[in-house]
């Protein structure tokens, strides 16, 4: 069974309705699962893609994704004794800038058994949320790294931010999650810098939320990587992928 949403809230006001993937019996995604199986996948294209493109999303497994020969996979935590059992949660070890593990400090990542804290996998977030003293500790090894860019100051929401006009090829620290059971999602850049009007500016496309909260890998991070969500082995896969080609 499925509707529209009358009442949408938030980032949704005014939508018809919202397709529901989360792990919830009502999701659509659950009520599929006698037809599809346990799992269902989605490939996102960047945001800078012509409009003629189309991000994809898969219900069931997809042959091409599952022999991907970079199709890694991280364990999903939480689940049914989860109060928020809508959620993907994962669980993060540390956090890798420009090939360093930036020092936070492991209680940081994780989630309370009355559901506070934990990272989620989000389709419906944009940017990335990581709690604090995280976000506070990755933004200042960003800035710590990144050399030969002028800073813009007073940018709005985002920092930090560069000036790369006249810039060829920029260059910024690479950045990395690493999961507690040892996987590794590496990122390129477009993924977690983001390039502003006016064109020259970049910023770190990160958020922060209180001590505690919820971290989200949200879908802008997502860009260009099939992940495929798989219930019956509680399991995230990501493969990095061109999604306009899927
Ligand atoms: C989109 O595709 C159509 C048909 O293939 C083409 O005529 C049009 O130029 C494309 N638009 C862009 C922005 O690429
Ligand atoms: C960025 O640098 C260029 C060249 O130095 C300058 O003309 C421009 O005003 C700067 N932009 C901002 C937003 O600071």
């Amino acid at each position: 069974m499925f509707g529209c949403g009358h009442w949408n809230r938030g980032l949704f006001h005014g939508a018809a309705g919202l397709l529901g993937l989360g792990r919830g019996p009502l999701s659509f995604a659950s009520q599929l699962q006698s037809l599809y199986g346990h799992s269902f996948s989605y490939c996102l294209v960047d945001r800078n893609s012509d409009a003629n493109v189309s991000s994809k999303l898969i219900f069931g497994e997809d042959k091409n994704l599952l022999s991907h020969p970079k199709l890694t996979y991280t364990s999903l935590v939480g689940g049914k004794e989860n109060p928020a059992d809508t959620f993907y949660y994962v669980e993060i070890k540390s956090i890798m800038v420009g090939g360093e593990a930036v020092d936070i400090p492991a209680e940081t990542w994780k989630l309370s058994p009355e559901g506070a804290g934990g990272t989620i996998v989000d389709s419906g977030t944009t940017l990335s949320y990581f709690a604090d003293p995280a976000y506070q500790i990755i933004k200042e090894a960003f800035e710590k790294k990144v050399k030969g860019y002028p800073v813009v100051n007073d940018f709005p929401f985002l920092e930090p931010c560069y000036n790369v006009s006249g810039v060829e090829k920029i260059e910024l620290p690479e950045f990395a999650i690493v999961f507690a059971d040892g996987a590794v999602w590496d990122f390129p850049v477009e993924n977690y810098f983001i390039q502003i009007e006016p064109q020259e500016i970049v910023c770190l496309a990160v958020l922060g939320t209180p001590k505690s909260g919820l971290s989200i890998i949200g879908n802008y991070q997502q860009q260009n990587f099939h992940i495929l969500y798989d219930t019956k082995k509680s399991r995230l896969g990501y493969a990095p992928m061109k999604c306009a080609d899927v």
